[in-house]
């Protein structure tokens, strides 16, 4: 039974039990920050199960495109070396919520098994959790599963439920015992049963694993029960084939053997061996499928967080290849393999082959630059070690940080060797390295201040200026009880309007005014998460810890700044409307002037694509609706939809901000209503990474600024070439026409004017040892008619040794040329460089042509005249 006919017979025969058959998610589980990648059928379904989130449906099944790399399940070490171990796989599954539980999910698991699937019964063994009666009950007298081939298993992992028969999905969320079926591969192959000494050999092979979700784990590992129980099962679909096809490992399948194949040929197209280590392509038919599937889910190589386990996984798959010896980009091209496999289940990914393989290709063709250099460094280190030895951190890192390698790709490298790296050394000198870089950032954080004393409280959502107090002052990095005027230093109060950067958005500027001084505020940066530092300057008087200010934002810049970060969520919203759900955030920066932002989105966009964005956008601004900031727990943020980011720490209360149609979390300032903005316009659309693009745009009176003067340059360039504004486009189409045309003229009367001076050149020829010999300075002829007309002269004298110079400005053109009759005696490229040497050239060419360069014009006529004595002394 093929692959695609197992996946299909499965949710089928779910469907005929009353499941509705729901598609795969994204890889990227959506709103979860608790979750690196998707990482079973259940992710899709977590908040059905909390009861947080109902569906249409009590009863669904799936198969699920999963990851295990990176995260609390993590198998990226092991692909290659076992037959099962893999970055992506696909998961097979059902789920109740709240319908049917231990007897039905038994029960149907069986009948799928030993009945579609026609499996052996005495094949079959199970596990249960030592305590859960019912289970071992079920399948002992229900089923009629032998005893001796139900095992229990109990905590087996050092602590209370942690066990292999009992699951969760990460530290925390849903999670419950579980009973798992187990296929014997038979006598010849060596292992033995779960919870035996011998569970970790290839006999006795996991296939599937039902899990009874009855808790909800908090973050303080205590285990709450869910509102009703459920069930969750997970069939890896590779295993299950494995056992289906009759082999032993899941490379051995059609769809691995498939991909398997188009590796060996990709790795040979790029230069590597016909005969070929299997072990590498397993790693590189594995990796293309997370790799591409990620990317499919909006996943860019970059250097954090997801986009950091992405690079680790290409990065892998091509030192597999680099070993095998491809030495030029291979792994993209396994893309189109895939899709014939896959393509078919999973459109999406039909869908994104042309984006997928440009990502990839971008990605090695970098990794390429680099692995040669790295690899020959590693493997220059790793000769030096004795049998067991242990490579050096500092070199471990200086691969990370100079060629690219990631630690887990060196650890592969030593591990093949049987060697190892020494961990701890490498995060030392990566600590040690982010501090020199922390060190040597911004002159405000150069050193760190110290700082004891209450949080700032921050009044700035609602009002731009306050009265408050100075709670500490520092000059020079160092505290202060005072500041006198001309002083710089940075000021902390206890309550205050002004903005520390964070988010994208940044710090205010401004004033403190007190009845002894005033201190120019020129940026607001965080001392500590709640403890803001006022940066500027006293400009008069002086100010001491203790004082009262009127603390003052710089309104102007302020409400600019609100206008840009408000458009920045709307832009956000639509970029996802126009190019599509793949958009995610990479970075922004917002000030007064305008918002910067970077997204995920692999091709550069269209001005269609442009203006569509900013239709939508204005259209939010004239419908003129309200924003509104709420305050709450992470959980209910996520119900209500509000888009996260991956990657940011965001504490258990968040701050939700609705403005239009956009809900995000953001801690930022905002106008009261989307009519505030103005006008939005977008300025500039470029490509910042692979896979990154960057949009500039301004908002309210900057926005008006650059449409005004763009219309200005715009009228100029109209009365430049005399026409209405609208019609420039076409007028200076036909200008520039006209201009191709007078040029083209312009070389033709040239070789003109050349050809009539070849005709009274001929007769400057002088006779030098009975060898006919012209070298002359030709005037008003572009150092391209040379050429022409050397060649009109050494038809004219038939035999003869030529030479020409022409001088444009500072640079001379000099060309040589012998008639064939005389090419053995002399040769046009050592007559060319002769007098190419005279003006500070050389050149080159054939015995019979040469040209050259110089830059010294004043001895153009010496070196010409020089000639007659370089044919005499031949
Ligand atoms: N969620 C369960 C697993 O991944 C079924 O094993």
């Amino acid at each position: 039974m093929k692959s695609n006919e197992i996946r299909e017979k499965f949710l089928r025969f779910y469907e005929s039990k009353g499941h509705t058959i729901v598609p795969s998610s994204s890889l990227v589980p959506g709103n979860d920050p608790t979750l690196l990648f998707t990482n079973s059928g259940m992710v899709q379904f977590k908040d059905v199960f909390l009861g947080q989130d109902k569906r249409p449906y009590t009863r669904a099944t799936s198969s699920q495109r999963s990851v295990r790399a990176g995260g609390k399940h993590n198998d990226l070490e092991n692909v290659g070396y076992t037959a099962r171990h893999h970055t992506f796989f696909e998961m097979l599954g059902n789920f109740s919520f709240g319908d049917y539980f231990k007897r039905d999910a038994i029960n149907f698991a069986w009948e799928l098994l030993t009945g579609v699937y026609g499996l052996p019964k005495e094949k079959l063994w199970v596990t249960v959790y030592q305590e859960d009666d019912e289970a071992y009950d079920i399948w002992a007298n229900e089923v009629g599963v032998p005893k001796e081939r139900i095992i229990r298993i109990g905590d087996n992992k050092g602590a209370r439920y942690a066990s292999d028969n009992f699951w969760q999905m990460a530290d925390t969320g849903p999670c419950g015992p579980c009973t798992e079926i187990f296929y014997d591969h038979g006598a010849d192959i060596w292992g033995g049963p779960p919870g035996s000494p011998e569970e970790d050999g290839d006999r006795y092979i996991e296939i599937w694993n039902l899990v009874f979700m009855q808790f909800n784990r908090d973050e303080a590992g205590v285990l709450h029960p869910l509102p009703r129980p459920c069930v969750d099962t997970g069939m890896g679909l590779e295993r299950i084939a494995a056992v289906l096809q009759h082999v032993h490992s899941n490379y051995e399948i059609d769809l691995f053997q498939s991909l398997i194949a188009a590796a060996q040929k990709a790795v040979h197209v790029a230069g590597g061996e016909a005969a070929i280590d299997a072990a590498s392509l397993k790693v590189i038919a594995d990796h293309i499928r997370a790799c591409a599937f990620l990317i499919v889910d909006g996943v860019i190589p970059g250097n954090e967080g997801r986009g950091y386990v992405l690079r680790r996984i290409v990065r892998r798959a091509i030192r597999h290849g680099y070993k095998l010896g491809a030495r030029t980009p291979f792994f993209n091209t396994l893309v189109s393999a895939l899709v014939a496999e896959m393509g078919e289940a999973y459109p999406e990914l039909a869908r994104a082959e042309q984006r997928v393989t440009d990502i990839l290709r971008l990605e090695e063709e970098r990794f390429f630059e680099t692995i040669a250099h790295g690899m020959e460094i590693l493997d220059g280190a790793l000769a030096g070690l004795p049998a067991g030895g242990v490579l050096d951190g500092d070199l471990a890192f200086k691969l990370h940080d100079t060629y690219g390698f990631p630690l887990d790709l060196t650890a592969d490298v030593c591990r093949e060797r049987e060697l190892n790296v020494d961990e701890a050394g490498f995060d030392a000198a990566m600590t040690r390295q982010r501090d020199q870089a922390r060190a040597a950032g911004k002159f405000h954080m150069a050193t760190a201040l110290v700082y004891e004393g209450p949080q700032t409280r921050f009044e700035g959502y609602d009002r731009m200026a306050v009265e408050a107090n100075v709670v500490a002052l520092y000059r020079d990095g160092v505290a202060v009880n005072e500041l006198k005027a001309g002083e710089a230093g940075v000021v902390v109060l206890d309550q205050t309007p002004f903005y520390a950067e964070s988010g994208g958005q940044v710090g205010d500027n401004g004033v403190l005014k007190s009845v002894h001084g005033e201190f120019l505020v020129e940026d607001t940066q965080k001392i500590q998460p709640q403890v803001f530092g006022h940066h500027g300057t006293l400009r008069e008087g002086a100010l001491t810890v203790g004082n009262s200010v009127q603390a003052s934002v710089n309104v102007v810049d302020r409400e600019r700044t609100m206008r840009n970060h408000s458009a920045t969520h709307l832009m956000h919203k639509a970029l996802r409307e126009v190019l599509g759900e793949h958009v995610q955030q990479k970075g922004s920066l917002v000030d007064a002037e305008k918002t910067r932002f970077d997204f995920a989105h692999n091709a550069p966009m269209s001005s269609e694509q442009i203006c569509a964005v900013e239709d939508i956008v204005n259209r939010e601004i004239m419908r003129n609706l309200p924003s509104e900031a709420r305050e709450m727990g992470i959980e209910d943020a996520q119900r209500l939809g509000a888009m996260m980011l991956f990657g940011e720490k965001y504490g258990d209360t968040v701050r939700v901000l609705d403005i239009g149609t956009s809900r995000e979390l953001c801690g930022g300032t905002h106008v009261s209503r989307t009519g505030d903005i103005g006008l939005f316009t977008i300025i500039a659309e470029s490509g910042v990474a692979a896979g990154v693009r960057r949009i500039e745009a301004l908002t309210g009176d900057y926005a008006l600024a650059a449409v005004q003067f763009r219309r200005q340059a715009l009228n100029e360039i109209a009365g430049l070439v005399k026409c209405k504004p609208a019609e420039a486009p076409t007028r200076i189409a036909a200008v520039l026409e006209g201009i191709k045309v007078q040029e083209k003229e312009v070389a033709r009367l040239q070789s003109k004017l050349a050809a009539a001076q070849g005709g009274d050149l001929a007769g400057q020829a002088q006779t030098v040892n009975g060898v006919s010999v012209l070298a002359v300075k030709l005037e008003g002829v572009s150092g391209s008619a040379l050429r022409e007309t050397l060649d009109q002269l050494k038809d004219q004298l038939k035999s003869a040794v030529i030479v020409l110079g022409v001088a444009e400005g500072e640079k001379v053109s000099v060309i040589a040329g012998v008639t064939a009759d005389l090419t053995s005696r002399f040769k046009a490229g050592e007559l060319v460089n002769f007098v190419a040497g005279q003006v500070g050239g050389k050149g080159g060419g054939r015995p019979d042509m040469a040209q050259a360069g110089g830059t010294q014009p004043a001895n153009l006529a010496s070196a010409l005249a020089s000639v007659n004595a370089w044919v005499a002394e031949r």
